[in-house]
C-alpha cells in the first residue's frame, strides 16, 4: 500500500499547501483533521506526520491537540508553528506568550547541520508567523537552528525523530523552505514513492467505485478543472456514462460560449452539450448589489438548470450523480474545513451543493488538489497544452468582476484618511472611492474600501508595493490600492449610481476585457509568462461626466491561496489605458490599476 505522510489539520488556511509541497516532492501527502486517531492513520500506512500551523494557543482551554500515542508510532513527526509549540507542550516542555511578535521575514542560523536542517546554509531567510513562542525545551530535545527574537526557532529529538520548527517551511518566502520539507520527506524513508501518474491510476479507482454503476453529469466550463474532471471521470467511466453540460451563464468574456464549445469538441468530448441559460441567470440577478448574494444566485441557478435539463432527458436521479470540477482551493475559502473561515462562496460551495454532498450525490476527482497538480493531470491524461494552459477563469465569471450597488458607500472619515495619506507619502495625491470589495486579512473574509493613488511621475513598482502595503497596514476601513493610470492627478468626487448585472453593462466589461487581452496578447516582455490571470474589473464610479471604472487586475500566483499584483512594463499599461479610453469613448470613466497583493485582497473583487 502507499506511503503516506499525514499533515494534521490544526485550522491554517496555508495547512494543505504542506501536502502540496509533499506531493510535488515525489512523496503521497493527505490532509486530516488534527483529532484523527492512531489505528486511522495506521490505515493510512502513515510513514511520517506533519503537524500544521494554527490560529490558537496551545495553553489555551480551547487549544486544539491531538492524540499523543501519535509519538509512540515510531515514525518521524514534523511540528510547524503551532505545531511545533503543541509538540513542545505535550512532551513537558513550555510555551508562552512572547514580548515580541514574529511576522514575516527572520534571519534563521544554523547551530548543527542534521535532520531537517541537512544541507542547509549557515544562515537563510525563513517566515514567521507568531506571538507565543517556546521557552524550555522537552527533556531529549537540541536546539539546532535560531533566529534574533526566536532563541528554540529549530529543536530536534533524533532518537525518537521529532522535529520542529517555528517558521513556516510550506511558503514560497522561506528560501529553504522545501529543502526542510525535502529533508523530512527523506527521514520518512519515502523518497520518489509517487508521482502524478499514480494519482490518476488511484484516482479512476476511486471514481469505479464511488460511481458503483451510476453515471456522472459533469457540469463543464472550458476552464482547465472542468476539462480536467471531464477527461479523468471518462477514463475511470468510459465516455458514454459521463454526460457533460456547459451552461452558458451570459457571464463569459467576448466570443467565449463559442471558443468553449470548439475547443471542448476539438479534444474529444463526444457526450457534451450545450444549454444557453443567460436570460434565466440575469432575470434572478435582477436588482442583487450583495457580492455573497450574487455568488448564492449564481451557484443556484447552474443548479436549476442542471436539473431542467436532467427533466427533460428524464434522467433517473438514482442512477446519476453530480460532477464538478472543484479543487482545493474553493473548498478551503468557503470555510470548507473545520477550522478555517470563509472568504468567499465560491460557486460550487453554495449550500444545495453542500447537502447533495452530504447525500453522497456528488463527484469530484480533484477536490483535493491545486491548480499546478490539476495541470500536471490534465498532461498526463493528454489534453492540449492550450487547454492545460488556458488561464483560470472564475465560475460565476464575469458576474464577480461587474461591482454593483445600490448607490453610494462612503467612508465617513475618507477625507482625514486622504489627507493622512498624502501627509505619509507626498508624491501621491489619495482618493477613496465610495464603494467595497472583498480581501482576506488575517485568514479571514474583510469587505472595505478601496483607496486610488494618483501620481504625476512615472510609477515605481517596487515604491507602490511598499506603499500600498504601509497604507493598508495603517487604516483598517481600506482593504485595496489602486493607481489611477488613466489620470495623473485627483479626479472630481466620486458619485455611484445604482448598478446591476444588466447586458449593457456586461458588454462593457466584454468590451473592455477583450481589448486588453488582444494588447496583452500582442506584446512580448519578459515577464509575461509569470502573470497567472489577468481579471478585468468594472466599477461603478463616475467623476462628474457619466462612465464606470475599468480596473486592471494582473496577478502572478502558483495556486491562488497568495498572489502578487503583476508588474506590467508601463508603456504596455499606458497603451492599454488609452486604447480602452479611445474605443469605449464616453463609456468609460477612468482606468485603474490594483496594486494589492493576496493577502490583503482576494485576486477578484467579489
Ligand atoms: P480569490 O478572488 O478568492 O480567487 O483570490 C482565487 C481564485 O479562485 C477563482 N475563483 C473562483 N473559481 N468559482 C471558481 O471556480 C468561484 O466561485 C470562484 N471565485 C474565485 C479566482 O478567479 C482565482 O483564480
Amino acid at each position: 500500500m502507499q506511503k503516506t505522510i499525514i499533515v494534521l489539520d490544526f485550522g491554517a488556511q496555508y495547512g494543505h499547501l504542506i501536502a502540496n509541497r509533499i506531493r510535488r516532492l515525489g512523496a503521497y501527502s493527505e490532509i486530516l483533521p488534527h483529532d484523527t486517531s492512531v489505528e486511522e492513520l495506521r490505515a493510512k500506512n502513515a510513514c511520517g506526520i506533519i503537524l500544521s500551523g494554527g490560529p490558537k494557543s496551545v495553553y489555551e482551554d480551547d487549544g486544539l491537540s491531538m492524540d499523543p500515542k501519535i509519538f509512540d508510532l515510531n515514525i518521524p513527526v514534523l511540528g510547524i508553528c503551532y505545531g511545533h509549540q503543541l509538540l513542545v507542550h505535550m512532551l513537558g516542555g513550555t510555551v508562552e506568550r512572547g514580548t515580541v511578535h514574529e511576522f514575516g521575514k527572520s534571519e534563521l542560523t544554523i547551530l548543527k547541520k542534521a535532520g531537517i536542517l541537512s544541507a542547509f546554509p549557515d544562515h537563510s531567510i525563513v517566515w514567521m508567523s507568531h506571538v507565543d513562542r517556546v521557552t524550555s525545551l522537552p527533556p531529549g530535545f537540541e536546539t539546532i537552528g535560531t533566529t534574533a527574537d526566536c532563541e528554540m526557532a529549530v529543536i530536534m529529538n533524533t532518537e525518537r525523530q521529532i522535529y520542529g520548527v517555528q517558521f513556516h517551511p510550506e511558503v514560497t518566502h522561506t528560501e529553504k523552505g522545501l529543502l526542510v520539507l525535502q529533508n523530512f520527506v527523506r527521514l520518512c524513508g519515502a523518497e520518489n514513492s509517487w508521482q502524478i501518474a499514480d494519482f490518476v491510476t488511484e484516482e479512476v479507482v476511486k471514481i469505479q467505485t464511488q460511481a458503483l454503476g451510476k453515471k456522472v453529469f459533469l457540469l463543464v466550463s472550458g476552464g482547465v478543472d472542468s476539462s480536467v474532471a471531464f477527461a479523468l471521470l471518462e477514463k475511470a467511466l468510459g465516455k458514454e456514462r459521463v454526460y457533460g453540460l456547459f451552461i452558458d451563464h451570459g457571464l463569459l468574456r467576448k466570443n467565449e460560449a463559442v471558443e468553449v464549445k470548439t475547443m471542448l469538441e476539438n479534444a474529444g468530448f463526444i457526450n457534451l452539450h450545450v444549454r444557453d441559460a443567460s436570460t434565466q441567470f440575469l432575470k434572478n440577478l435582477e436588482n442583487i448589489a450583495d457580492p455573497e448574494k450574487k455568488r448564492e444566485v449564481i451557484g443556484n441557478t447552474f443548479l436549476d438548470v442542471q436539473a431542467e435539463v436532467a427533466k427533460e432527458l428524464d434522467l433517473n436521479p438514482d442512477e446519476w450523480l453530480l460532477g464538478q470540477g472543484t479543487i482545493y482551493p474553493d473548498t478551503i475559502e468557503t470555510g470548507g474545513t473545520k477550522h478555517a473561515s470563509k472568504i468567499k462562496t465560491h460557486h460550487n460551495r453554495v449550500e444545495r451543493i453542500q447537502e447533495l454532498m452530504t447525500a453522497g450525490k456528488i463527484i469530484e476527482p480533484l477536490r483535493d488538489l491545486y491548480k499546478d497538480e490539476v495541470r500536471a493531470v490534465g498532461r498526463k491524461l493528454g489534453l492540449s497544452e492550450q487547454m492545460i494552459a488556458r488561464q483560470p477563469f472564475p465560475g460565476p465569471g464575469l458576474g464577480v468582476r461587474i461591482l454593483c450597488a445600490e448607490g453610494a458607500n462612503v467612508l465617513p472619515n475618507a477625507a482625514e484618511i486622504e489627507e493622512k495619506i498624502i501627509q505619509k507619502f507626498p508624491e501621491f495625491s489619495a482618493q477613496i472611492l465610495p464603494v467595497k470589495s472583498v480581501g482576506v486579512q488575517g485568514d479571514f473574509r474583510s469587505y472595505r474600501h478601496p483607496v486610488v493613488l494618483f501620481s504625476p511621475e512615472q510609477p515605481n513598482w517596487t515604491e507602490l508595493e511598499s506603499t500600498a502595503t504601509a497604507i493598508i497596514n495603517t487604516f483598517p476601513e481600506l482593504n485595496r490600492v489602486l493607481l489611477c493610470v488613466s489620470h495623473p492627478t485627483k479626479l472630481p468626487a466620486a458619485e455611484v449610481a445604482p448598478a446591476y448585472l444588466i447586458s449593457d453593462r456586461i458588454t462593457l466589461l466584454q468590451e473592455a476585457d477583450a481589448i486588453v487581452r488582444e494588447v496583452f496578447a500582442a506584446e512580448n516582455f519578459s515577464e509575461k509568462e509569470q502573470i497567472w490571470q489577468f481579471p478585468v474589473v468594472l466599477c461603478p464610479v463616475s467623476f462628474g461626466q457619466g462612465g464606470e471604472a475599468i480596473i486592471l487586475r494582473p496577478v502572478e500566483s502558483q495556486e491562488a491561496m497568495t498572489a502578487n499584483f503583476g508588474r506590467l512594463p508601463w508603456e504596455l499599461v499606458q497603451h492599454m489605458s488609452k486604447t480602452i479610453s479611445d474605443r469605449l469613448a464616453g463609456q468609460v470613466s477612468a482606468i485603474f490599476y490594483d496594486i494589492t497583493n493576496k493577502p490583503p485582497g482576494t485576486i477578484e473583487w467579489e
